[in-house]
Order: structure tokens, then C-alpha cells, then sequence
């Protein structure tokens, strides 16, 4: 797409429209943080899927036409618009931040040109991957970028001299470093240099190409094969307020239920109620606390959605779920969005009849199969398919489930990928899968939080396999099928914290993993490194090596109920993490980088995270290693197991025996925990107990009811707790909202030290 001379420009508030020889483009101020950069082929609109409701703001903006182009000013950035539509950023100073480039993109020259010419027309597979764009937007690189976010991709954290692909995929192979691209497409990036910070978003569906320097150590690019050019620039000063102004425009993750911070237990190939009952027992006898079972594919009749095998649960899935329910156990059950076709089966029925499923070119309703066998595909975009999908959600609510774990929604299909002409709504338009697929599990999430909202009353939860940007609005994420293998416990932690740094806080690995037998020293560290995530769920494939907590003898076991214990003593930090969350975007597994930007070992850090600003996790992810080099970032820190004390930049050989997972805390900290439980709600939440660790620090914590939105109308107790350099701690209240605010608040100084109890200021 070539663009001429700026020969004028028309502006309105923030929104500047520019013409480029009658080829009309546009850019639009809407916040002094964020630039939209546009060009609507044909004039069409298409409506953001990410970003929801009028985000522009009015901002104080002024023009100026120079030699050089249209110059753009708010009170943080300004943007020069040229002729050809290079749009180039800057800072307040005037410093460049974010250029076009204006050279010719050089691709890789993988073959001679006699042998492009042997292959050119008979589409040989090395031709395979040139990409066909509607548009490129090529960014001269300044140097010393480093680039975060992504969403979902293999490979580690920083992403430069990589290239990815957009475009929701389920493949079962095992995920390694050259995959272009996984079940999701967030088409967000940001990029460090020594001097500033700032993203990119992408707002665009169709497939894309994100090069981030791979092809070239002076430019990276990104493109997509259909639909408009729009993304926005968006400005900040520290990755946070970057990431902060990015989920201003695409929104945050909801406060969840307390309970699902807990730890889930799931696996493929729990088939009949007894099945599941051993699993509950096994919990409660091996004091695993446990909050949470998946129900996978088999409850199903047939594998038909909305349907329930009773056959299975003696004929009572619903008297099965209470009597689960009275033992603290909440249910989740998987939902895909294929609906069998077969006549008789009233989902399949109504769904054709009114005209519910996407279509062949010829209005045929579209079919490919996955598990029921042959299966239509509901139509997502619309907005009668949304409710329609919401409202089934009643017949599992009425079985007695807390969550839905919607999967297969790139959408997977058996019989070969959907064709890109598959007839999809984009609310009353028709357009294809082409410009759909990438969207389609972020639809069915959608359908399904605000049909469990409307239904429930309660925080929806909701888990989804695909999503894109903005999902983080209606539901978590797991990575799909990873394998139990050492590559993957080690890539959790680049791809959990670039999900996390791409606006998807809630999300976690299958632990232990999906695919492929599991050791028990795997097993034991991936628990060491999984009771951090944010969704925590032990889950497996169909026929692998059962992976749950008992399974490999007494001393995996202690390791296990260590960690998940760990875990549990640390829901209140988590729950304040996610109040922080939903009113800035940080995600709670946070890379070193995200809060020591200027430490050059932190922005390639792969083997470490942060859980929060003050907690520290180097989990093992070698096998056979029990001792491993840990990098603590600048400040004083302490060992959590035993209170050492190391001041950063320091590195170290820590020790870590097989039930040793390196933890630190930055001094100064005051984590709030809980008493154990085995269950989140087993007892009342009265009584919190500080761990504190000496420095100048404080916190702000929250209590609610860890259930609805009541919060939202100011029923929370909101306390800030004060840590001294001589570890003496005080507290107050700032809000008092919430009916049950806490009977005893404790202080304790070691991991098994006495508590001495903390009376409040006035
Ligand atoms: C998919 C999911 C996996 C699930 C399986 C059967 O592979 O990713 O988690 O267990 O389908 O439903």
C-alpha cells in the first residue's frame, strides 16, 4: 500500500484527517499518551474487538505544518506525519523515539534467483511463508530494542530478531522455539531502548506478521493479509505505564472469585463419578488443599455441549456437585464450541434453524468435525449467537458448575483447518473466517462471562485456550497442550510473563504437563514453579502417566503439599494483586525487566520472575540440578527459606535440593497470607498474619467478599500496613467497607516464628 504526498489535512478535536493525493488517512490523538495511525480501505470501519466503549478523551493538542510534515503535539509526545504516511514519535524533548523507516525492506534472500525462478508457479513448500500483506508498517530500529508482549509465543522473553505469526493455532506438537505461532494473537508489543519505552498495538484480526528484527538489524515490521491499518502508538515512561495505557484501551482483568486462586486438579480421562470421587478423596486424605475439579470432555453425553452423561454420575451429576460442593470443591467443565450435528439434538437444531452456525459460501451450514464427530461452528460475531451461547449456560449452572473452560476455539477442527471463506458475522456485517479466526475464542468468551454474569450474579470464571486482545476483559488463559517436558518448565516463564506483559494477567500451564509422560522430579519442580501462576491447575492428557499429587510416593507428595500449602498462605497477596491489577494492567507474574528496566540482566532474565514487586521465584528447570545460579536485581533481599540476606545487583549459587524452590523478598515487605486451609472458604477469613521483612516499605491490602461485584459499590476494607527499618510494623485503615473485616491481624518475623498480634492506628 503506497501513500503519496501530504497534500492536506482537515482536524476536528483529536482527530486528524490527512490526505495523501485524495488517498485519505487518518490519525487520532486519544489520550496524550496514545495515537491511533488508520487507514480504512474503502472508507469501511471496522469495529475494535479489543477495545470496548469510546476511549478518545478530549486532550490539548496542537498542529503544525512544517517543511517536514504535519507535526502533532500533546502535553507527553508528538508525532510528525510525512509524506508516503510515515508517522514518526517523539518524546517531550523532542528526542526520537519511534521512526518509520523510510528504506526498502531487504528480506532474507534464502534462494539464488535462478532457483526462485526453477520454483516460482508450483507453489513448492519453500515458497511456503511469503507473506501476502494488505499493508507494512516498517519501524527503523534504534539499536538497543529489546521487545516484550506478543501474547502467547514459545521461546523466551525478549523477542527481538524473531519473527511471529497471528494466527490462533492448535498444533499438538510439542511447542518449541521456531513456532511461529499458538492459540493466541494479541498483536502487542513494547520495546525497551537505553533511552525510552513504548508499545505498539496492532488493532487488526486477520492473520499478521510481527518481524521483530529478524530480517534486519535496522528495521522490524508487522503487517496483516486483510483489513484496515490501525494501531496505536502508545507512550509511558516505564513499561508499566505503557502497559497501564494499553489496557486503558483494551481493559483488565476482573477481580475474580477468591476460590479460583486456589489450586485446581483436572485431567482428561476422568470419566465416571467415581473417577472423580478418588480424585476429591485423594485431596482431602493427602492434605493436598484443593479448591477446584475440571470435569474434561467425558461428562459430556457424546461429547454434545450442554449435555451431561448421567449415565456416568448414577443418574445424578447435579446431587454429585452439591455433595462436592459440601466438601469445598467448586466444578469447572470444559465447553467447546463445536455443537454435533445431528438431528434430534436440540443445541444442533436450533442453531440451524435460526441460522446460528457460519456458513459455506453457498449458505450451506459449515461443517468439520472435532469431537462429537461432525460438528457446525456457532457464529460468534453475532450478537444474537453471544446471548444464545450465554443463556445455554444455564444448563450447567443448574448442574451445580462455578466455571466454564471454554477449549478448541481457534477454532480446532479434525478435518482440516476451516477455509478462510467461511461465511462469519462482525455483528451485522458478513465477512469470513479470514478476517474472524483470530477472534473466535475471544467472541465465545465474551458470550460466555456476560451469560454466566447475567445468570450468576457472581465474578464469571471463565478459562479460554484462544483469545486476543482484550480477552483479559471476560476470561483467564491457560497455554494449551504443553508436554512433560524439561523445555516446557522452562518456557513457562518467558511466555506467563509475555501474556502477562500483553495484558492477560490470569493464566497458568498445565502443571506438571499435558502431553507426554511426566517424571516425578518434573513433577516436583513444576509445582515448585506453578504455585506462582496465577491459574493453577495440574492437568493431563488421555492416557498419559496419571500426574496427580500422589502418584510418584511419599516424597513428591511432601514437596507437592509444601508448595500448594505455600500457595494458599499467599491468596491474600495474590487477591491484592489482582485489586492492583484491574486498576493499572500489572500483571501479577511479572518479568525482572517489568521493575528494573535500566538492568541489563534483568531484561533477558528467562529463568526467574517476579510475583508481584516483592516476591522473587528462581524455580529449578534443569533436570538433576539442586543448585542453581540466581540474579537478585538491585536493593536488599531475603531469602524466604531462611531469612539470609543478600544485597543486588548479586550473583549466586543458590542450593536447591529437590524441595527447594529459590524464593526472595525484597526488605521492606509485609506479605499478607492466611491460615491454611483446604479449601479457600473451609473457614472464615478472620485472621491476617504479616510475614514481615525488615526495610522501609509498606502495603496496601484489601478485603471483600471475594465473591461479587459489591466491591465495586465500595464494600471493601482497604488497610495500609508500614514496615520500619527495625522491622517494627503498624497499620490503618483507609476504607472501611466490608461487613467482616478482619477479627485478628498478626505479625510474624520467621516461616515458623511466633505471631504477635498488631492492634490498628486510630
Ligand atoms: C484439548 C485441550 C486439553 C483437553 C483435550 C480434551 O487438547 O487443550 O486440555 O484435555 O482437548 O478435551
Amino acid at each position: 500500500m503506497r501513500f503519496g504526498k501530504l497534500t492536506g489535512y482537515e482536524a476536528e478535536k483529536g482527530k486528524i484527517t490527512l490526505d495523501f493525493e485524495g488517498k485519505r488517512a487518518g490519525l487520532q490523538v486519544i489520550t496524550a499518551q496514545i495515537v491511533r495511525v488508520f487507514y480504512e480501505e474503502d472508507g469501511v470501519k471496522i469495529p475494535s474487538k479489543a477495545i470496548e466503549g469510546e476511549k478518545a478523551v478530549e486532550t490539548p493538542t496542537r498542529l503544525e505544518r512544517k517543511e517536514d510534515g504535519l507535526w502533532v503535539f500533546t502535553d507527553t509526545l508528538s508525532a510528525r506525519v510525512s509524506d508516503g504516511f510515515h508517522v514518526d514519535f517523539f518524546d517531550p524533548e523532542g528526542a526520537a523515539v519511534c521512526l518509520d523507516y523510510r528504506g526498502e525492506r531487504k528480506p532474507v534472500k534464502r534462494l539464488s534467483d535462478e532457483y526462485l525462478k526453477l520454483l516460482e508457479g508450483e507453489g513448492h513448500s519453500l515458497l511456503e511463508g511469503r507473506r501476502e500483506c494488505a499493508f507494512e508498517v516498517v519501524k527503523k530500529l534504534e539499536g538497543s530494542e529489546h521487545f516484550y508482549g506478543l501474547g502467547d509465543k514459545t521461546g523466551f522473553l525478549d523477542k527481538r530478531q524473531y519473527d511471529y505469526e497471528m494466527w490462533n493455532t492448535d498444533n499438538p506438537d510439542p511447542q518449541v522455539d521456531n513456532f511461529k505461532a499458538l492459540y493466541k494473537s494479541i498483536p502487542f508489543f513494547m520495546a525497551l531502548t537505553d533511552s525510552h519505552v513504548y508499545g505498539i498495538f496492532m488493532d487488526n484480526t486477520w492473520k499478521s506478521y510481527f518481524d521483530m528484527g529478524r530480517e534486519s538489524e535496522e528495521y522490524y515490521w508487522f503487517g496483516a493479509k486483510g483489513g484496515n491499518l490501525d494501531y496505536y502508538y502508545i507512550a509511558g515512561d516505564s513499561l508499566a505505564r505503557v502497559l497501564q495505557n494499553y489496557t486503558y484501551l483494551t481493559g483488565t482483568c476482573p477481580l475474580p472469585q477468591r476460590w479460583t486462586l486456589g489450586y485446581h486438579q483436572s485431567r482428561w480421562g476422568y470419566m465416571t463419578r467415581e473417577d472423580v470421587e478418588e480424585v476429591a478423596r485423594g485431596m482431602r486424605q493427602n492434605d493436598i488443599p484443593c479448591d477446584v475439579l475440571h470435569f474434561d470432555i467425558d461428562y459430556m453425553q457424546d461429547y454434545k455441549v450442554f449435555t451431561w452423561n448421567r449415565g456416568r454420575y448414577d443418574g445424578d451429576p447435579e446431587g454429585y456437585l452439591k455433595s462436592l460442593a459440601e466438601r469445598g470443591f467448586k466444578a469447572v467443565t470444559i465447553n467447546d464450541p463445536g455443537v454435533k450435528k445431528q438431528e434430534g439434538y436440540e443445541v444442533y437444531d436450533e442453531g440451524v434453524e435460526k441460522g446460528y452456525f457460519a456458513k459455506t459460501p453457498e449458505g450451506e451450514v459449515y461443517i468439520n468435525a472435532v469431537w462429537p464427530g461432525d460438528a457446525a461452528f456457532p457464529d460468534f460475531g453475532s450478537p444474537a449467537v453471544r446471548k444464545w451461547w450465554g443463556e445455554k449456560q444455564k444448563f450447567l449452572l443448574d448442574t451445580g458448575v462455578r466455571g466454564i473452560w471454554n477449549d478448541m476455539n481457534e477454532p480446532a477442527s479434525f478435518h482440516g483447518p476451516l477455509p478462510e471463506t467461511v461465511v462469519f458475522s462482525d455483528e451485522d456485517r458478513k465477512t469470513i473466517h479470514g478476517e474472524m479466526h483470530n477472534v473466535y475464542g475471544h467472541l465465545m468468551a465474551k458470550a460466555t462471562y456476560e451469560g454466566l454474569k447475567a445468570l450468576d450474579g457472581r465474578r464469571p470464571f471463565v478459562i479460554t485456550r484462544a483469545c486476543y486482545a482484550g480477552s483479559q476483559k471476560y476470561t483467564t488463559a491457560w497455554t494449551g497442550d504443553n508436554h512433560s517436558i524439561w523445555s516446557h518448565i522452562q518456557m513457562l516463564i518467558p511466555q506467563l510473563c509475555n501474556l502477562g506483559l500483553s495484558g492477560m494477567p490470569f493464566v497458568g500451564t498445565d502443571v506438571g504437563g499435558f502431553g507426554s509422560d511426566t517424571t516425578p522430579e518434573l513433577l516436583a519442580r513444576w509445582v515448585e514453579a506453578g504455585c506462582f501462576s496465577p491459574l493453577f491447575r495440574n492437568h493431563s492428557a488421555l492416557g498419559t502417566r496419571p500426574q496427580e499429587p500422589w502418584q510418584f510416593g511419599e516424597e513428591v507428595l511432601d514437596i507437592y503439599r509444601k508448595y500448594v500449602k505455600l500457595r494458599y498462605s499467599w491468596i491474600p497477596y495474590f487477591y491484592d494483586l489482582f485489586y492492583e491489577e484491574e486498576r493499572t494492567g500489572a500483571p501479577l507474574m511479572r518479568p525482572l525487566v517489568f521493575h528494573y528496566e535500566k538492568d541489563e540482566n534483568a531484561r533477558v532474565c528467562n529463568d526467574e520472575f517476579l510475583l508481584g514487586d516483592r516476591i522473587l521465584a528462581a524455580p529449578v528447570v534443569n533436570q538433576g540440578a539442586v543448585r542453581r545460579m540466581v540474579y537478585l536485581p538491585e536493593g536488599k533481599w531475603y531469602d524466604y527459606w531462611t531469612r539470609e540476606e543478600y544485597t543486588g545487583p548479586v550473583s549466586f549459587v543458590a542450593e536447591a535440593p529437590l524441595d527447594t524452590c529459590p524464593v526472595y523478598v525484597k526488605a521492606g515487605s509485609v506479605i499478607p497470607t492466611m491460615e491454611p486451609r483446604s479449601y479457600v472458604e473451609e473457614k472464615p477469613l478472620d485472621t491476617l498474619i504479616l510475614d514481615v521483612y525488615p526495610g522501609k516499605g509498606s502495603w496496601d491490602h484489601y478485603l471483600d467478599n471475594g465473591e461479587d461485584f459489591a466491591y465495586r459499590e465500595g464494600k471493601y476494607h482497604h488497610y495500609r500496613f508500614t514496615v520500619e527499618e527495625d522491622g517494627s510494623v503498624s497499620g490503618k485503615i483507609l476504607h472501611a467497607g466490608y461487613e467482616k473485616p478482619y477479627e485478628r491481624i498478626l505479625v510474624r518475623r520467621s516461616p515458623e516464628g511466633a505471631t504477635e498480634e498488631l492492634c490498628l492506628d486510630a
